[in-house]
């Protein structure tokens, strides 16, 4: 059985995607805990009466980056996850953080990187009039939205799109893709090879269904 970790910030809309589906699809694979730097962040009140467990770490009880991250890896490795999903996660990490969780630690960006890192994603993408615009999930790197990629899909942009109804879409598209990403993980199904991640066939008893 793998052991998930999930980072959150805020609503915790793929956080909750990637629960759901964990459930209903019987993963090999348990939700561990749900981590937020916010206390106010809105996916926590999800998790905790899903009985998951839930932690808090605040960015803002630390004196810089490093200090933060270090707690954050502390109350991370107390569930020893297999996996830590960045869901919404909004904090920029060091390098020995992202380094310690190298190989096992997804991202989910609402674009079609490398177009477009950063913030306002949405915004960038209709002020370059993009046709087709989407979201990523790929492992973390040092290399703020960038690191070797897992999933890749597209929505049309059509003339009277607006941030909003562009997010609205992108969003629905990751709340089906991202656990469709992470469960690949879970069954080993993912292999990162010269930077590029391949797909490897996976019979039954490749998936650990034991306790
Ligand atoms: C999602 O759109 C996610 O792709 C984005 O934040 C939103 C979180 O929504 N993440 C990033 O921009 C990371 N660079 P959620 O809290 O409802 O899952």
């Amino acid at each position: 059985m793998r052991s998930i970790v999930i980072l959150i910030s805020g609503r915790g809309s793929n956080m909750e995607a990637i629960v759901r589906a964990a459930q209903t699809e019987q993963w090999p694979a348990k939700i561990a805990a749900v981590i937020s730097n916010r206390v106010d962040a809105g996916g926590l009140s999800f998790a905790a009466a899903r009985g998951i467990p839930t932690a808090v770490v605040s960015n803002k009880d630390y004196a810089d980056r490093t200090q933060f991250d270090a707690a954050l890896r502390r109350e991370i490795d107390r569930f020893s996850p297999d996996l830590v999903v960045l869901a919404g996660f909004m904090r920029i990490l060091t390098a020995p953080f992202v380094q310690h969780y190298a190989g096992r630690m997804l991202n989910i960006h609402p674009s079609l990187l490398p177009s477009f890192t950063g913030l306002a994603t949405h915004l960038q993408a209709l002020t370059m009039g993009v046709k087709v615009h989407g979201a990523t999930v790929h492992f973390v790197t040092a290399d703020l939205d960038h690191g070797p990629i897992v999933l890749q899909e597209v929505v049309p942009v059509t003339d009277d799109d607006t941030v909003r109804s562009l997010e609205e879409k992108v969003l629905a598209l990751e709340h089906q893709m991202y656990p469709r990403a992470v469960r690949w993980f879970v069954e080993g199904r993912l292999v990162i090879e010269e930077g590029r991640v391949y797909q490897r066939a996976v019979t039954a008893l490749d998936v650990d269904f034991s306790g």
